[in-house]
């Protein structure tokens, strides 16, 4: 027994420590620590299951227990793997007003039309809210429950009652335990609250949802520590105000966390973008031909996505030059920036540099690079680009153009989207030459040769 009965954990990811710190030495957060009671008979035993069970044969459990059930959201199905695994726990985080709610309620209703039973649990909005909701969505299915209950041991006698297929928990920070002396929404309680929900997917076998808020960091608030309690963990990504959004799957036990699950908010609710493709560049629209735009093709997930990119570069009125990214890193801004000073002689100090990647999405690609730096070029010049020109290429600290993955899938869309030439890294083989099938293919070596391809 220890004298402490409390202790102070890390708001943003859960370290925990005897006494106060200022810097988190698990995430390097600056005062994150609050103090909470230890609740008493803490167990520590991870999944909570007192019982003894015997070891089985992997080869004997039944295989129908691991099929995969689809959510009837392709983009979603996507994301985890190829639907939903029977016993899973899944967490799906997002800014407040993202449409996380929005999402897990359309699937309800689809698991619910395919004769599945679900559990909503809301804890966030009233019960009349989430039937306003239902209705905006067309959702009449009689096999939702929904339950405005916080308390989780109310929860677990409600499962025993309705044997929901399906439970979604909105959210994660307002349910608790009544048995753990800890505030809703502390750490202590998000943790116990998860376990115990851990416990009751793999007992019950039964999958269930957790939504999370996360904080402006893009951490979920605390609970970056759910995240290794969980079986998968994917994210809602997206600019309020644009309608497209992305759920991109961040850890998967049960598939590939390459994926992302593409999205536009419509007054209906959330719909699937099938060929991105042609969504993102039907917004391009007259700002083709004009300086400052360039279109790269990014591969998110495993799908190549053309997107335009939009630079403005202007001389500065302010003691010092703004430099601002809505799309990508801003720290690769700032890279690509000083790669095109250096080698090709730029002098951007005095200029104030906007960088936007349409649609609203973030890219994390890097070999949108040579893309964003031809903006950045033609925006500063003031001379467009050829209107059918898309960029490949990642950019390193020499100015070398770097070979990059999936470039047969990348000329491919490129040239099924009507784009005429494609500027890529050096050193392309016949394989590639082939597929461009009159797409005139343009090799550059360096940033050095991407302005000289530029001044022709
Ligand atoms: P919501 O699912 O409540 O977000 P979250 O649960 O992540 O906080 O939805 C948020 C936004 O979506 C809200 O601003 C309204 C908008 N919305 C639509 O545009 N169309 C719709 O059909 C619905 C239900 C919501
Ligand atoms: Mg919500």
């Amino acid at each position: 027994m220890t004298k402490n009965s409390s202790r102070f954990f890390c708001k943003e990811c859960g370290f925990e420590s005897i006494k106060w710190i200022g810097r988190c030495p698990g995430c390097g957060a600056w005062n994150t620590f609050v103090e909470e009671k230890i609740p008493a008979g803490r167990s520590g035993r991870g999944l909570g299951n007192d019982s003894f069970q015997e070891a089985v044969s992997l080869s004997g459990i039944e295989r129908r227990q691991t099929e995969r059930v689809s959510t009837g959201l392709k983009e979603l199905d996507r994301v985890l793997g190829g639907g939903l695994v029977p016993g899973s726990l899944i967490l799906l985080g997002g800014d407040p007003g993202i449409g996380k709610s929005t999402l897990l309620l359309q699937m309800a209703g689809n698991l619910a039309a395919k004769g599945q039973k679900v559990l909503y649990l809301s804890g966030e909005e009233s019960l009349r809210q989430l039937r306003l909701r239902s209705l905006r969505l067309s959702i009449e299915e009689s096999q939702i429950y929904v339950l405005n209950d916080s308390d989780l041991e109310h929860l677990e006698r409600t499962l025993e009652k309705i044997e929901p297929d399906l439970v979604i928990i909105d959210s994660i920070q307002t349910v608790f335990l009544s048995s753990v002396d800890a505030a809703q929404g502390s750490v202590t309680q998000l943790k116990e609250c998860t376990a115990r929900l851990m416990s009751l997917a793999k007992s019950s076998g039964k999958v269930f949802f957790l939504i999370g808020h996360v904080t402006k960091e893009g951490n979920l608030a605390g609970p970056r520590m759910l995240e290794h309690m969980v079986d998968v963990v994917a994210y809602f990504e997206g600019e309020r105000n644009y309608h497209y959004r992305i759920v991109r799957g961040v850890k998967n036990r049960f598939g590939s966390t390459d994926e992302i699950g593409l999205f536009e908010m419509s007054a209906k609710g959330l719909l699937e973008v099938e060929d991105p493709a042609v969504v993102f560049l039907q917004q391009r629209g007259n700002s083709a031909g004009i300086a400052g735009s360039a279109v790269v093709v990014s591969f998110e997930g495993s799908r190549p996505l053309l997107i335009e990119v939009q630079s403005l570069v202007a001389a500065t009125g302010a003691s010092y030059a703004r430099r601002m990214a809505m799309g990508i890193d801003q720290n690769r801004l700032a890279l690509i920036l000083a790669v095109l000073e250096k080698k090709c002689g730029f002098r951007l100090g005095n200029s104030d540099v906007y960088l936007k990647i349409t649609g609203g999405v973030f890219l994390r690609d890097p070999s949108v690079d040579l893309g964003v730096a031809a903006a950045i070029l033609s925006s500063h010049q003031d001379k467009p680009w050829p209107r059918q020109m898309a960029f490949v290429g990642e950019l390193a600290l020499s100015g070398e153009v770097r070979p990059i993955p999936f470039l047969e899938a990348r000329i491919k869309e490129a040239r099924k989207m009507g784009f005429t030439s494609l500027v890529l890294p050096k050193g392309i083989g016949e394989r590639e030459r082939s597929l461009a099938k009159g797409m005139q293919l343009l090799e550059v070596r360096d940033i050095y040769d991407l302005y000289q391809l530029f001044l022709k």
